[in-house]
């Protein structure tokens, strides 16, 4: 039943409206005017005062509409929504069925329109209309403004790729005003980004848009990022994706031979890079007689006994320390006696591949009766170890003067 009367509200004030609409647009032309005057001589029309000002507010807060009318005598003033031409409000009478929206009559010349508990779908323009004929209106608009969100099922995942290969990072976001979007890295390093057909990576703080694209990956642009939308509706909101970048293991040993003194202990490192996580572990080779005479680079000579696989404890102390894709490796030979001089090997599996790094350890005999100072054992060791390197075979020597692409190299051919 009260259906029906705001029905009939509606088709009452419809009809005027489209009256309505032409008479507005014959008032910015010129003979329209004059017919209004004459009327007005014996019962002044009502008129508006001033505008109704256009309002924007956040969601959740109550905005208001003031209309002011001069002369209404038994006029009546209502508000509309524009878009639809749904009546809301009769003068004092709220006609509509939403407990969100009240009027005011102040002051005998102001009706205000109040919508409270703001929402999205209020947005838009109200007209206040007086039922002259032909009817007079005015338009306010309402904008709402909501804070950013994010949607997650339209932005990125964690994911993960393999060096070499593209990656777009995505996060879509809403809210009024349309948000704006940035990429940053959680850990505050710069992004790396490289431009279609240029090799070099571009360093930048923050990355504006939405979409991240991250062409012919390198293992330097993993890590986690951020994408941050904001509006100056506060709060605003971030998204955390995660990136790996994956790639075969890459072993290094920054020191291939080492001598010590009998009754010592010696530690053996190696650095690894991989991604996911490798699992390592250390390997003991043959046993030679000659020390780094005999430098090979294949891991094991043949005809020596097969590897051993080394476990912490009182003789090894083993430990790996890791920091993202890379990694040490330590091996800590305790109380080096002749039957440890041989070679090592550090070795590092993942799911893309397996590496190792092959190191040599030998017996330093100490001149009877020679100083042996600290200071003169380091010079004799290093002089050795650089005497070793000139004479490794030549694909180690290119893998310690380049690293990055001899290492890749290698560890393909690997
Ligand atoms: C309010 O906004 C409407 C629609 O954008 C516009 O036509 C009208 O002139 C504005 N009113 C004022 C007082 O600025
Ligand atoms: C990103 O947007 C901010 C703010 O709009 C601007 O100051 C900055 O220069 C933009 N950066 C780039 C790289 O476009």
């Amino acid at each position: 039943m009260k259906h029906s009367s705001r029905n009939k509200m509606k088709s009452h004030l419809g009809p005027l409206f489209v009256i309505l609409i032409m008479a507005t647009k014959c008032a910015n032309g010129y003979p329209q005017n004059q017919h209004h005057e004459s009327n007005s001589q014996l019962d002044p029309d009502p008129e508006f005062i001033g505008f109704i000002n256009n309002v924007t507010y956040p969601a959740g807060r109550e905005a208001v509409l003031a209309c002011s009318v001069r002369n209404l005598g038994k006029n009546k003033v209502g508000w509309l929504r524009a878009s639809d031409q749904t009546v809301l409000a009769l003068q004092g009478r709220v006609v509509t069925h939403n407990a969100r929206i009240s009027v005011m009559h102040q002051d005998m010349h102001t009706w205000k329109l109040k919508i409270s508990k703001l929402r999205e779908s209020d947005r838009g323009c109200y007209m206040c209309q007086i039922n002259t004929s032909p009817m007079k209106k005015q338009v306010g608009c309402i904008d709402v403004q909501v804070p950013p969100d994010i949607i997650n099922e339209d932005s990125s995942a964690d994911l993960a790729v393999q060096e070499g290969e593209d990656a777009t990072l995505t996060c879509k976001a809403t809210g009024n005003p349309q948000p704006r979007v940035i990429w940053r890295r959680e850990d505050g390093e710069m992004i790396l980004i490289r431009k279609p057909g240029s090799r070099e990576l571009m360093k930048v703080e923050t990355y504006n848009g939405s979409s991240l694209r991250l062409l012919r990956l390198e293992r330097r642009q993993m890590g986690a990022y951020l994408c941050i939308a904001s509006n100056d509706v506060p709060p605003a909101v971030s998204k955390r994706v995660s990136l790996s970048v994956q790639f075969a293991p890459m072993v290094r040993a920054p020191s291939q031979l080492l001598g010590t003194p009998l009754g010592s202990d010696v530690q053996l490192e190696c650095q690894v890079e991989a991604s996911p996580s490798p699992v390592s572990y250390w390997l003991k080779g043959a046993r030679t007689s000659n020390g780094f005479a005999s430098i090979s680079t294949s891991s094991l000579e043949a005809g020596s006994p097969g590897p051993e696989m080394l476990l912490d404890g009182p003789k090894y102390g083993i430990t790996e320390k890791r920091d993202g894709y890379r990694g040490v490796m330590l091996l800590v030979v305790r109380s080096f006696s002749p039957s440890d001089v041989g070679t090592y090997h550090c070795v590092s599996t993942n799911s893309l591949g397996r590496a190792e790094g092959t190191l040599r350890l030998y017996e330093i005999k100490l001149h009877p009766g020679a100083s042996s100072s600290n200071d003169e054992h380091h010079n004799f060791i290093g002089g050795l170890e650089e005497a070793a390197r000139n004479l490794a075979a030549s694909r180690q020597a290119a893998r310690l003067l380049q690293p990055p692409l001899a290492l890749l190299l290698w560890a393909w051919s690997a």
